[in-house]
Order: structure tokens, then C-alpha cells, then sequence
């Protein structure tokens, strides 16, 4: 069978190549980027993946060089490109202006790789180094502006991009990989899609056999499909289900979810209300250290693994309740491949950077994991996949469907904090003149003193957000693009939102010191429950509220946050536009209804009007 090469340099799509690849029907390992050129004779093409690194920096992953003797058709991807043009003599260095998400490019030469397509392409970005000067022997056969997005050498047989051809945000992307594959390596279909839920069943057997297991349940597509493949796999009464409520779920949610759940054949369910162990108990983190309580801390890292540790300890007493030996049970969860990789896993990509970690790989589930005692049965699969195969094991398209809902609840979407994030005078002057150099000085905004989580470059960001204000745009489309351009001139913001309760100016942000706590759950629970009943459709794949401790006025510390993003894969999202994905009356309504039910707590409500890249979908 014909095969492709994957290396991987940490990025945080390396393992969307590989699906992608194998969708085309082109059978692909992935190595680590040090592998050996004598352990790929016999591969017929190769492909170098992005990654968090700069290639002329101290500490950028080794690579063997023969890998370029091998004479294998090539892409490299992003740091794979800059990487073969380092490798060739070209110069990359660090650019001024960065680019983060979706960029349009012109293709300016021939090259197989967008053979067919127009010569104008949309393209996902996310990069702060760039080929200042192509390697000699190669073209450049595509910009963005001054700056290179694609180079070709065809005796050499090597393509590189400075964009990811393999997200869904670059709108050819797939075309551009099947040109790859079929003119350029002239690789046919020769590998099928192995039976999801076939491997998954025989996993489950092989590991398990005739013990128990315990599946934490959260509600979601995730955790469902991994109940409904467990008891598929095993004798039913062998699988004990537990709902953990924590205090940061949503409104109603888990009486619903109990009763969803009945539906999926499980024999032992068991409900457990924890709000007040979670919001004010402390927990081992895995290694001894006592971590917590959450009502008292406020960075977003130890906030997750206080409450992914906080879900063994809970499960662990339940399990006890039930008569179960946790300490020989199986744990099933059902976390997906992005989540490992967004944690940083070392067994998914040892060079892949940390952007946030997911409450089912903190420190202790990684040692359950050592010891084999962790059930994994969507490990490798990416959302799109859980949700087709949710519909092949006949779940309900309520659950099939169902947005998604991260582990830690609301607890990552109420922004604590202390006391007020500095940012510095020069940046607040360095946000003003660049609004006022950009698009006439039409947009005016402020830095907010608070800062939330995105994704740069293969890099996780924590970083300012900035507020605009002055009434909602007549063109949400053109305000989408400050979103862009704001984050990409000023490296110290990565997040922007728009207010949309007001047409005032914006005027001076103060920052209240804001805890996890029942009431601040409580406001959010409600404020979400607006939004979601109000913004949500068919045609928006995640919506729900933040809450922020930032305000203009003294006697409301609070602000509401609408998040609405379009995404299949996760990985890369956009945010909804007013008036394409949703009916632009929608936010004012949503902003009437929040202040009107919360008014005396809530000041601004905002619009999140930031893709990811530069943010990530959540705030933490
Ligand atoms: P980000 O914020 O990284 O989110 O762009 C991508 C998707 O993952 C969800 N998410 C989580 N899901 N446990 C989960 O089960 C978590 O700890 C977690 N953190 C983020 C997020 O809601 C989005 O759908």
C-alpha cells in the first residue's frame, strides 16, 4: 500500500493532516520531527507539520537531514515550510505584523498545488515568523501582501505554505491536499476508513473484560457515545455511569441530562451534587500538592485542574457510595483527540505547546493512565466524528447534535480576578493610534484590564482584550475585520469584543475582584440561558455567555459576553456574523433581556467578535 510520512513539529493540527490525508484515501503515519531518514525508505511522500517553534531559535526540534535526500515528493506546512526553507539557505525571521486566522492570498506562479483553483484563495494564517527570503532554487508561488505564503522547488520535488491547507478555515484546503496527493506524489486512493465503532467495541473488550467500568457522564456528545460503546461492548450491569453536577452547569441541565441518559440502555446511573466540595474544597493534584479551593483562585490553569482533580476525588467517594473498588475499576471518559492535544499530551505530539488544560488529562488522570486504568474510547477522533458516529449507534439527535459543553462548566467562562490586570500606558497609547490610523478612525475602543486564552502560532497567548464601542457597525463584516487586524499590529491583545447595549463611547474600564462562588454561577446561569434561547441556531455550532469583572460604573461590577462561533473541527473557529449566521436583532434582544433580568449587577454587554486563531473558543 502506498503511504505518506507525517512529522510532526508540535503543531496543533498535525493530527487534522493525517485525518485529512486518510479521508483521501492515502494510508499516513506520523513520527516525531527527529525520526530518522532510514525509517522512512519506503514512504512515498512526506509532510512537515506546523509547530510552536521559531527554526532560528535555540531549542527548535533536530531533524535529520537526509530527510531531504530521500527524494520523496514534500510539503511543509507553516514552521515545515520555514523550516525547508532554513534548511535550503533562505532566510525566516520574526515579522513586525503577525498574522493570525483567516487571510486572503494571491497565487502569483504555477504550482500543482492550487492547480485548478482561483488565484485568489482564503487561507488560515497563524504565524509569527515568515520567509523573509525564498531558499535559491525555489519560487515563491503565492503572497499575502509583502509577505510569502507558499514557495515550490519542482526538481526538488518540495512544496512549502505558510498557511494550513488542512483546517476547515481554508476554504480549498482539501482540493489543495488532493492536488498534493494525486498530481504531485501521484498517490491513488488505496486506504479506507477502518470501522469506528468496530475498533472502539474490540478496545473496549480487549481492556476491560469481565470487570467494571465507571463512565463519567457530562451530558455531551462525548461522554454519551462513550457510555453507548460501553455498553455495547460489555454485560451492561459491568457499566456504572455517574453525572457529577459541580454547581457550573447550566440552567436545568442536569435533570435533563439524567433523563436523556436513561435512553441509552445503561443499567447503574448515579447523580451526584457537588457544587460545595468544588467551589470550596481542595484536592491532590495528582503528585501530593494540595491545589484549591476554587472559590479563591483565580488563573484559569490551576482553576482547570483543580476541577479536573476534583472529579476523580468526587467519582472516587461515589464509587465508594455504590460499593465499587475504585482503586480497581476502569475510568472511562470521553475525551477527544483535541483535547490531548490542546493539553499538551506527550504521547499525542512531544513538541506540541500547552494551550489550555482539559479537565480529562490533568496530572491525575495522566498517572491513571499510566497504569492502564483509563478507557479512552474517542482518543482519536475529532468532534465531527464523535457526532457521526453518536448517529451510527442511533443516539438521539438531541444528543447527537447537542453543543458542546467543556468539562469545567461555567467555571471557565466566569473570569476571576484580584485585582485590576495592569496593561501599560504606552500599550493603551499603541491601541489608539492604531484606531485612529485604521479605517478613518471610525471604530473607537479601550484596552479591558483582564486577560483571556488564545491560540498564536501553535502557541497558547494570555493576553488583553479590547472593548469597541459607539454603537453596533453598520457592517459587521468590515468590524470583523479589526478583530484581525487589531490582534495581528498589537502583540499584546488577543481578543476583541464589540459592545452592543449601548452606543455610548467607551469610556473607562474599572475591574472588580470576581470569584467562582454560588452567585456569580448563579448570574451567568442566567445570563446563558438568554443568550442561548436568543442567539443560538442550526447554523452556530457553539453559543453561551461569559462573565467578566469589568464594568464603567461603580455600583455593577459585572459584564456579559456573547460567544458565538461557526466551526466543525474545533481546532480553528470563526466568529458568527450578525446578519449571516444569525439575525443581527438577536444581540440587542439577548442585551435587553440580560439587563433587564440582571441589570442591577450588569453593566456592558458585549459581543466577541474574535476567531480562533488569535482567541480560542472559550475565555480560559
Ligand atoms: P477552545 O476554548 O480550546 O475549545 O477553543 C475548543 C472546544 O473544546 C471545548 N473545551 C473543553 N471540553 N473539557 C472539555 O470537555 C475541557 O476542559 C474543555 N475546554 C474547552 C470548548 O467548549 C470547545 O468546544
Amino acid at each position: 500500500m502506498e503511504k505518506l510520512a507525517i512529522l510532526d513539529c508540535g503543531g496543533q493540527y498535525t493530527k487534522v493532516i493525517d485525518r485529512k490525508v486518510r479521508e483521501l484515501g492515502v494510508y499516513s503515519d506520523i513520527f516525531p520531527m527527529g525520526v530518522g531518514a532510514d525509517k522512512l525508505i519506503g514512504y512515498d511522500a512526506m509532510i512537515l507539520s506546523g509547530g510552536p517553534s521559531s527554526v532560528w531559535a535555540s531549542g527548535a526540534p533536530t531533524y535529520d537531514p537526509n530527510i531531504f535526500s530521500l527524494g520523496i515528493p514534500t510539503l511543509g506546512i507553516c514552521y515545515g515550510m520555514q523550516l525547508i526553507n532554513e534548511h535550503f539557505g533562505g532566510i525566516v525571521r520574526p515579522e513586525v505584523k503577525t498574522e493570525y486566522g483567516p487571510t486572503e492570498i494571491d497565487i502569483v506562479a504555477p504550482c500543482p498545488l492550487t492547480d485548478g483553483l482561483d488565484k485568489k484563495q482564503t487561507v488560515l494564517m497563524s504565524h509569527g515568523d515568515a520567509v523573509q527570503k525564498h531558499a535559491d532554487g525555489f519560487v515563491t508561488f503565492a503572497v499575502t501582501g509583502d509577505v510569502v505564503a507558499g514557495i515550490y522547488n519542482a526538481e526538488k520535488k518540495i512544496i512549502g505554505v505558510q498557511f494550513h491547507p488542512e483546517v476547515d478555515l481554508s476554504e480549498h484546503g482539501v482540493e489543495m491536499l488532493e492536488n498534493f496527493l494525486r498530481k504531485f506524489c501521484n498517490l491513488k486512493e488505496t486506504y479506507a476508513l477502518e470501522d469506528r465503532i468496530e475498533t472502539s467495541v474490540k478496545m473496549i473488550r480487549e481492556k476491560v473484560g469481565n470487570n467494571k467500568v465507571i463512565v463519567l457522564v457530562s451530558g455531551g456528545v462525548d461522554s454519551a457515545v462513550t457510555a453507548a460503546l460501553l455498553v455495547r461492548a460489555l454485560p451492561p450491569e459491568n457499566v456504572y455511569a455517574i453525572h457529577i453536577d459541580h454547581g457550573m452547569m447550566r440552567k436545568n441541565e442536569s435533570d435533563l441530562i439524567c433523563e436523556n441518559l436513561k435512553k441509552l440502555g445503561l443499567v447503574h446511573m448515579k447523580r451526584v451534587n457537588a457544587e460545595n466540595e468544588f467551589f470550596n474544597g481542595a484536592v491532590d493534584d495528582g503528585d501530593g500538592k494540595i491545589i484549591g479551593p476554587l472559590s479563591k483562585t483565580v488563573d484559569p490553569e490551576k482553576k482547570r485542574k483543580i476541577i479536573g482533580s476534583m472529579f476523580i476525588k468526587v467519582t472516587a467517594k461515589a464509587a465508594e457510595e455504590i460499593g465499587i473498588d475504585f482503586e480497581n475499576t476502569f475510568l472511562a471518559q470521553g475525551t477527544l483527540r483535541p483535547d490531548l492535544i490542546e493539553s499538551g499530551n506527550p504521547d499525542v505530539s512531544g513538541y506540541a505547546n500547552k494551550i489550555k488544560t482539559h479537565h480529562n488529562d490533568v496530572d491525575i488522570i495522566r498517572k491513571f493512565r499510566e497504569r492502564g486504568k483509563i478507557i479512552e474510547t474517542n482518543w482519536d477522533w475529532h468532534k465531527d466524528e464523535v457526532r457521526q458516529v453518536a448517529r451510527m449507534l442511533g443516539l438521539d439527535e438531541e444528543i447527537a447534535s447537542r453543543q458542546p459543553f467543556p468539562g469545567p462548566g461555567l467555571g471557565v467562562r466566569i473570569i476571576c480576578n484580584d485585582s485590576t490586570v495592569a496593561f501599560t500606558t504606552e500599550q493603551r497609547e499603541q491601541l489608539a493610534a492604531f484606531l485612529g490610523s485604521y479605517a478613518g478612525g471610525k471604530y473607537t475602543g479601550r484596552i479591558a484590564p483582564i486577560r483571556s486564552v488564545g491560540v498564536q502560532g501553535d502557541n497558547r497567548s494570555y493576553k488583553s482584550l479590547v472593548i469597541l464601542g459607539g454603537g453596533l457597525p453598520a457592517n459587521f463584516e468590515e468590524a470583523f475585520d479589526v478583530a484581525r487586524a487589531i490582534p495581528n499590529n498589537l502583540p499584546f491583545i488577543n481578543r476583541v469584543a464589540y459592545r452592543v447595549d449601548s452606543t455610548d463611547p467607551i469610556s473607562v474600564f474599572s475591574c472588580s475582584p470576581m470569584h467562582i462562588c454560588h452567585e456569580t454561577a448563579e448570574i451567568l446561569r442566567e445570563a446563558d440561558a438568554i443568550v442561548t434561547g436568543t442567539v443560538m441556531n442550526k447554523k452556530i455550532a457553539q453559543c453561551f455567555a461569559v462573565l467578566i469583572p469589568v464594568s464603567t460604573v461603580q455600583d455593577k461590577p459585572y459584564s456579559v459576553v456573547i460567544r458565538a462561533v461557526v466551526t466543525s473541527d474545533y481546532m480553528t473557529a470563526r466568529a458568527a456574523v450578525p446578519g449571516v449566521h444569525f439575525a443581527p436583532e438577536a444581540l440587542t434582544s439577548a442585551a435587553k433581556q440580560i439587563k433587564d433580568k440582571l441589570g442591577d449587577k450588569v453593566d456592558m454587554v458585549l459581543y466577541d467578535i474574535t476567531g480562533k486563531p488569535p482567541a480560542t473558543i472559550e475565555w480560559e
